[in-house]
């Protein structure tokens, strides 16, 4: 499958004791007119994670080649990327075939996958799953395996590997077939689907996936809820052939019996990956930050205006259209707030393949458009929509903000809840959604909302306006010191340490 042979593939790496997998990796290239290859470094968690466990260990990071870039990085080097470009850092980047990598990527893991854990389907019309859905299921198993092969040929005997998301949901069982020496882990950054939606999948499908990732000794989630759907999903498939046993000091896990094999036992874990205050609070306040700080408020114009800031990939699961809606709302029904407040609304592009991404990016843009041709005035714009990516922007904007309005319909944790409150000058009002993992932290603090209700969340951005400062600061206070709970390098730390106890 994948564009290496077995032989290159043991020369490389050989005896990991720690190795991450994860589709998207902390480096990716882009390749530049004469062919010179430049890197760029990712940010998040993970990165920060698995620098934690510092430069003396070995471990490394097994990725996909996602670009033309990248795939040109693999065949220049072999695959092992220069630790020049990495910050360190070794990867072992897979050159998975480009039809093979698309089919498994968006066809299964962004269309079928995302959507089922973040319940995004109009079910009278999907999903449909038919010849097509099985290619590319065919491609999704393809692409696991490549991933198993890869950590099963770098890993020493006895080493701990932890293997991110959805889209390597079958890894676990994979490696633990091959490698049956191996401490595997494996941690789900999204929802888990309830039992009787995750059942639209296909029976073997189903089972395939929760087969998979029972495969791990750990299975770890963001919160409790996650983790108890999870549970319940195992059982639900899996019937007599899985119990969930509730140890009073310890964590719950399942007891599965494979067909002809010994019982197995998966952990069931919860780490709530909080955000990197340190981080934060230093690179929040670099000039360049100051310089994007200057422009917004040039934008905002008139220095008394309330800021509503919201930051989002524009994902189908993070609602930014009902935010919008829920804006024009107050604008229409509370007449006071007109040239009063800005929405700093930054929707940056994510997955643009697919249609119904672009689709959703466009329908922001022109209610944006909108609610800024009915409301806006000659020194005030209502909606001010960014949709570039610019990490220094995002933080100017946490910084400017007077309430965050974090509404998705569905979301793993959602870290921008949780910067927010860290970087904001003046302290800041937390519109939250229950669905969102950061409710289960931050839910005290916040003023939550039900994400499908635009009455309701218009309100809760009045209240957010209206809340006094001695109330907004106490209150970001606590969210702050309850998003700042666990930190990334924290959070890859126990899940390590605990995969090796
Ligand atoms: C979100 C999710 C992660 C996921 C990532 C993939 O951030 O929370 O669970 O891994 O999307 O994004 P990508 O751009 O690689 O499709």
């Amino acid at each position: 499958m994948v564009s290496e042979t077995v032989s290159e593939r043991s020369a490389v790496q050989p005896g990991a004791d720690v190795l991450v997998a994860s589709n998207r990796g902390p480096v990716s290239y882009t390749v530049a007119e004469g062919g010179a290859l430049t890197a760029k470094r990712g940010g998040g968690g993970l990165v920060s994670g698995l620098s934690a466990i510092g430069p003396d260990t070995d471990a490394v990071w097994v990725c996909a080649a996602l670009g033309e870039g990248d795939r040109e990085a693999v065949r220049r080097t072999g695959g092992l990327l220069d630790v020049a470009e990495t910050g360190g850092q070794r990867v072992r980047m897979l050159d998975i075939p480009a039809d093979v990598h698309a089919a498994a990527y968006n066809g299964i893991a962004n269309s079928v996958l995302w959507f089922v854990h973040h319940m995004l389907y109009q079910t009278p019309l999907e999903p449909v799953f038919d010849t097509e859905f099985r290619a590319q299921w065919a491609s999704y198993e393809a692409y696991n395996t490549a991933f198993a092969e890869a950590l099963a040929a770098a890993a020493a005997p006895g080493a701990a590997v932890l293997v991110q998301d959805y889209h390597l949901a079958l890894v676990p069982g994979m490696l633990r077939e091959s490698r049956p020496d191996l401490r595997i882990a494996h941690f789900s950054h999204t929802p888990w689907a309830p039992a009787e939606y995750f059942a639209m999948l296909p029976d073997d499908i189903q089972q395939k996936l929760v087969t998979g990732l029972l495969g791990a000794d750990h299975a770890n989630f963001l919160t409790q809820r996650w983790a108890r759907a999870f549970m319940g999903c195992c059982q639900q498939t899996l019937g007599n052939d899985c119990e969930a046993l509730w140890p009073r000091d310890e964590e719950p896990y399942l007891r599965t019996f494979p067909p002809g094999l010994t019982a197995r036992r998966t952990s069931i874990g919860v780490y709530g990956l909080g955000a990197d205050a340190e981080f934060l609070r230093e690179r929040a306040f670099r000039p360049d930050v100051e310089e994007r700080l200057a422009a917004l408020r040039e934008q905002i114009g008139g220095p008394d205006r309330k800021t509503i800031v919201r930051v989002d990939r524009t994902e189908l699961s993070k609602n930014i259209v009902r935010g919008l809606l829920a804006y024009r709302r107050l604008l229409a029904d509370r007449p006071q707030w007109r040239e009063r407040v800005v929405h700093l609304a930054f929707a940056y592009p994510s997955r643009q393949d697919l249609a119904v991404y672009r689709e959703y990016t466009a329908q922001v843009g022109r209610l944006a458009e909108e609610i800024n041709a009915a409301y806006g005035t000659e020194g005030w714009q209502p909606v001010v929509l960014h949709v570039k990516d610019d990490f220094a922007r995002s933080l100017a904007a946490y910084r400017l903000a007077d309430v965050a309005l974090v509404n998705p319909i569905r979301d793993g944790m959602n870290l921008v809840a949780k910067e927010v409150p860290v970087v904001s000058e003046r302290g800041c009002a937390l519109v939250l959604s229950r669905e969102a993992g950061a409710y289960q932290e931050l839910g005290e603090d916040a003023l939550c909302v039900n994400p499908y209700d635009v009455t309701a969340t218009a309100q809760a951005l009045h209240e957010a306006l209206s809340m006094d400062d001695a109330e907004r600061s106490a209150r970001t206070q606590r969210l702050a010191a309850a998003a700042t709970a666990l930190p990334p390098a924290r959070w890859f730390l126990d899940q390590l340490r605990a995969l090796k106890a």
